[in-house]
């Protein structure tokens, strides 16, 4: 089964191609991934009218580029995917429209993937990881602790109560003038810098549910920053790696409380798998490892390539709902929002009507 995936939903146009064996094991044919990062970058951010413009120019460039990468042609494909949200809504409507013109034309079932769906199977593409798992899902717009259980069976255990993590670092750079994005620039300068400087506080931390909170870390580390204003190279190297233990010691705490509920609610996870940007960050990797060594579990963290957002996810997370019949029509709408919780599987679906039998033979 090959699939062609098309991601739209933020600042990167990606689209890849993806192939599923009768094993259930899968594997990139191809992978290719356009950051818009120069666009947004004067702006400190991304500007959802220039990224969907952006989205535009390139897709075409992008899905050709994948698919001759790929050696494949669009009647060799058995189906075309696209993340249909959540994400900017301009972005989203530019991939979803385009995988239905391609669905359409080429007379290919189209499957509208949820963004967080796809991250949260990305394990299943790298490692075959089984059911269910833990997932940690900390991206630019997300913060989240979810079993998943099966494809389309995902019971949310815990989130953010305000930023996502990936938003804190984010906003961390721009505070410090890093620029944009801001995760990779706050992590190079943590490298340099004196983790034990600052005392920042650990929101939510010994609480039993699994929930973060990040605006008073934020908080915190402006406060810090005025103090020592104008700030120096070693300063900003300094509230860096501060800020970034302080994240790394509240995944730990929060996550073992996520692994403590999941064990009460759904038995043995399979695995810890990480997913999202953030979880490119090797700070945080090894705190993921840490965690599941403590609990006697594997961690899953896919390379930092398919941690951020990209193509091949959205094609294995199509490729697995193909594999079990679960398509889409072509008037499958666009979202902005869309929970994890409300992405529908097999299990889930509505029971196929009954037929009623007459009586009497017709
Ligand atoms: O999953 P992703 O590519 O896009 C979203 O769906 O949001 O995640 C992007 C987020 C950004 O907030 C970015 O700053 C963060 O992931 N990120 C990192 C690192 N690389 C990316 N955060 C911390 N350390 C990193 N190395
Ligand atoms: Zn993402």
């Amino acid at each position: 089964m090959v699939v062609l995936g098309i991601e739209t939903t933020c600042d990167e146009t990606a689209a890849a191609v993806v192939e599923r064996g009768a094993d259930g094991r899968g594997r990139i044919l191809s992978n290719v991934v356009l950051s818009q990062v120069n666009e947004h970058a004067a702006f400190g951010g991304v500007v959802p009218e220039i990224a969907a413009r952006a989205h535009v120019e390139a897709l075409d460039l992008v899905i050709g580029k994948a698919m001759a990468e790929a050696g494949q042609s669009y009647d060799t494909l058995d189906g075309i995917a696209a993340a249909a949200g959540p994400g900017l809504i301009g972005g989203v409507i530019v991939g979803l429209t385009t995988a239905k013109a391609i669905a359409l034309v080429n007379d290919k079932p189209l499957i509208a993937v949820n963004h967080l769906e796809a991250h949260a199977l990305t394990a299943r593409l790298t490692e075959g990881t089984p059911f269910p798992y833990c997932l940690f899902l900390a991206s630019g717009g997300h913060t989240q602790i979810l079993a998943v259980r099966g494809v389309g069976d995902y019971v949310l255990l815990g989130t953010t109560m305000d930023d996502a993590i990936g938003e804190a670092f984010d906003k961390t750079a721009k505070l410090l003038g890093l620029g944009y994005p801001g995760g990779p620039l706050v992590e190079k300068e943590a490298m340099r810098g004196n983790a034990t400087r600052f005392a920042l506080p650990r929101p939510m931390h010994g609480r039993p549910e699994p929930d973060f909170s990040l605006s008073g870390l934020k908080t915190a580390l402006r406060l810090e920053a005025e103090k020592v204003t104008p700030l120096g190279d070693q300063d900003v190297a300094d509230l860096c790696a501060s800020f970034q233990q302080a994240v790394v010691e509240l995944i730990h705490d929060r996550l073992r409380a996520g692994l403590k509920r999941f064990k009460a609610q759904h038995g043995n996870p399979t695995a810890l798998v990480a997913a999202g940007g953030v979880a490119a960050n090797e700070a945080i990797r090894k705190v993921l490892s840490r965690v599941a060594f403590e609990f006697g579990i594997k961690l899953v963290a896919p390379p930092a390539e398919l941690c951020t957002d990209n193509g091949a996810m959205i094609a294995w997370a199509g490729a697995e709902r193909l594999a079990l019949g679960l398509t889409d029509k072509l008037d499958a709408a666009p979202r902005a929002r869309w929970p994890l919780e409300d992405v529908v599987g097999r299990k889930t679906l509505p029971p196929a009507p009954q037929l009623q039998r007459s009586a009497e033979p017709a």
